[in-house]
């Protein structure tokens, strides 16, 4: 969950890991540091808290050196101090190491490496890392051997790079199980956690697989199995995303670009074409169970496939949380499991799939990025085309993957036999959302940054839901305490009268999402429910509907078909989350605690 970034050329390298390192700040950003090496002297900088205000403090860009490496942190072992921050160096000096990732059996080798002598100074699991390297090292083995010693001797799931003052023209990666990727330039290479880090400066890039490590020279990288050491013939891939898709392009944050980015994006993913959700249909329709496993946010997206593909494909599958799968699932031959992750890195996804191969199940996967693991954990690869997420919180991967399952839904439909008239319709209305999506968002800003300013002292905010309603109050509960730090609980409408009831009071605020359909009538009965115990109403519903005349506030939504409401309403909700969190003075891109790509169980 930590972001790693390394450079190795003719450059300064100090300037392009700082900017790397900026690009990767969604992946952690409790603390930062870079090692350069010059002259066979290395020089760290590193300190507790955000990368732009150390980097005031101690001007990274400075250090000399064209090779380096950099790190931005998320807390695993050890709190965020500055002794705790990466890099991390040998107690000799002569190696440094940045790391992502959990090494299990650190209690361990640091016992070991004491009893030898060497000393430590920081509380992380990582230091233990160039220790083990320099101990190998020091009998005599180069340092692309003695890595893989020390690799042999790890247990965990990591990311490494590491340089050397013996050896100041190689950079070395090693991945188990955390991403990275090699950024391949014209005599010099990048090395990061992420693609958006090297983008300003490559898009041909080598992404390791678990199990391998790069030995990187300004000339080009050599990948080799890290246990035996043999040779693995790879071709660098070419990536689509450019260096402006993952910039702020105007807007004072990330997340509001992504909201605004959403009509564009559903527009995108209608595209996908009919093979590839045939492929993807005939996984589906060959199992006898079918489950759909995601965590948060791509969870939302499985929960409204799984009322979709219910609805109009005639088809049962489950939604999962990932990390329950394990526990409530059972798999064999005839299961499908479909994997949902816009990363393709969260762990709890990744082992879901595991276990569901193991078991005999096929496995499939919808994700975002190009070659994530995911996609190795999968029988049938889709991708959802949504460009780079940088925000913390998802914002445009939810509509993609809702948008994609819709789809889905739609071509199931028809193969199950639903009459061509009624598919026509359903097509025509699914492409119709795009400039609805828009519409939402020229119409309701202004009336939104008001009601934020109103609303962002409230201690709770409840969500209430009926149907396709359920997933997006999930969703939009979920975005609002990511980033505003507001308890906000979704739940099913009708479950009110069975607990929650109890908590709403005078001024409690209620965000009713009403889209259009049978459920409507009841829906109003609740609204009715809360306002008798005198909470204020705030509804997200249908532009022609009378919910109007029942609620405190009103969000007009234009009409759409039921099930593919969740597309336009979640905006009102993302842009209340985003705009209270503006008003409390609150970072909506970093929010605390919280990183991009939950890569540890
Ligand atoms: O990359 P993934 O879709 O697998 O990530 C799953 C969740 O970690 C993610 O959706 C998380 O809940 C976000 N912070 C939501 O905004």
């Amino acid at each position: 969950m930590c972001g790693i970034v390394g450079y190795i050329g003719k450059r300064d390298a100090a300037p392009i890991l700082l900017d790397g390192l900026k690009r990767l700040e969604y992946r952690g950003y409790d603390s930062a540091g870079i090692a350069t090496l010059s002259k066979k002297k290395f020089h760290i900088k590193k300190d507790k808290g955000k990368i732009a205000d150390i980097d005031r403090k101690l001007d990274f860009a400075r250090m000399p050196g064209n090779v380096g490496v950099g790190h931005t942190r998320w807390a695993t072992h050890g709190a965020p101090s500055k002794i705790n921050a990466h890099p991390h160096a040998d107690c000799h000096g002569k190696l440094v190491v940045v790391h992502n990732g959990i090494i299990e059996n650190y209690a361990k080798l640091k016992k070991f490496l004491k009893q030898k002598g060497y000393r430590f100074i920081s509380n992380t699991d990582t230091e233990v890392i160039p220790n083990l390297i320099s101990y190998f090292m020091r009998r005599g083995k180069n340092l692309e051997k003695s890595v893989r010693s020390a690799v042999e001797k790890l247990k965990g799931s990591f990311a490494l790079a590491i340089i050397s003052a013996d050896e100041p023209d190689t950079l070395i990666a090693v991945r188990k199980e955390s991403p990275l990727i090699v950024g391949v330039g014209k005599g010099e290479m990048f090395l990061a956690s992420d693609i958006p880090a090297v983008l300003k400066h490559t898009n041909r890039i080598i992404v390791l697989e678990n199990g391998e490590m790069a030995i990187i020279k300004p000339s080009g990288a050599v990948i080799k199995k890290t246990k035996s050491g043999g040779v693995v013939r790879k071709r660098s891939t070419k990536v689509t995303w450019t260096a402006e898709m993952a910039e702020k392009g105007g807007f004072a944050h990330f997340t509001l670009k992504e909201i605004h980015q959403q009509p564009e994006v559903i527009k995108n993913t209608l595209r996908v074409p009919r093979a590839e959700l045939e492929k993807l249909a005939k996984f589906l329709l060959g199992a006898e169970r079918v489950y759909l496993v995601a965590c948060g946010t791509s969870y939302h997206a499985a929960l409204v496939g799984k009322y979709a593909l219910a609805k109009l494909a005639n088809l049962s599958v489950e939604a999962v949380i990932s990390s329950e799968f394990q526990e409530s699932c059972r798999a064999n031959g005839k299961t499908a499991v479909l994997g949902i992750s816009q990363s393709g890195e969260t762990a709890d996804t990744l082992k879901a799939l595991r276990i569901a191969k193991e078991s005999g199940a096929r496995t499939a996967c919808l994700t975002n990025v190009v070659e994530s693991s995911i996609t190795r954990e999968s029988d049938v690869v889709c991708y959802t085309h949504a460009g780079p997420e940088v925000s913390v919180v998802a914002t445009k991967t939810f509509v993609a993957q809702v948008t994609y399952l819709l789809l889905l839904s739609v071509y199931l439909a028809e193969r199950r036999g639903m009459s061509k008239s009624k598919i026509c319709k359903l097509i025509a209305r699914l492409n119709e959302v795009p400039d609805a999506a828009r519409a939402v968002l020229a119409r309701v800003e202004p009336h939104i940054r008001k009601l934020a300013k109103k609303y962002s002292n409230s201690q709770h905010i409840y969500l209430i839901g009926r149907g396709i309603g359920y997933p997006i109050v999930l969703e939009a509960a979920l975005k609002l305490k990511e980033i505003t730090y507001i308890h906000s609980e979704g739940m099913p409408a009708g479950e009110l009268k069975h607990g929650t009831l109890a908590l709403i009071e005078r001024d409690t605020p209620v965000i009713a999402v009403v889209p259009p359909g049978a459920s409507q009538v009841r829906m109003v009965g609740n609204i009715e429910e809360v306002k008798a115990r005198g909470a204020t109403v705030i509804a997200i519903a249908d532009e022609s509907d009378d919910v109007k005349e029942h609620v405190d506030e009103f969000i007009p939504v234009p009409s759409t078909e039921e099930l593919f409401s969740p597309l336009t309403y979640i905006i009102p909700a993302q842009l209340l989350a985003y705009y209270m969190t503006v008003e409390r003075g609150q970072d909506p891109d970093r929010p605390r605690s919280l990183a991009k790509s939950v890569t540890v169980e």
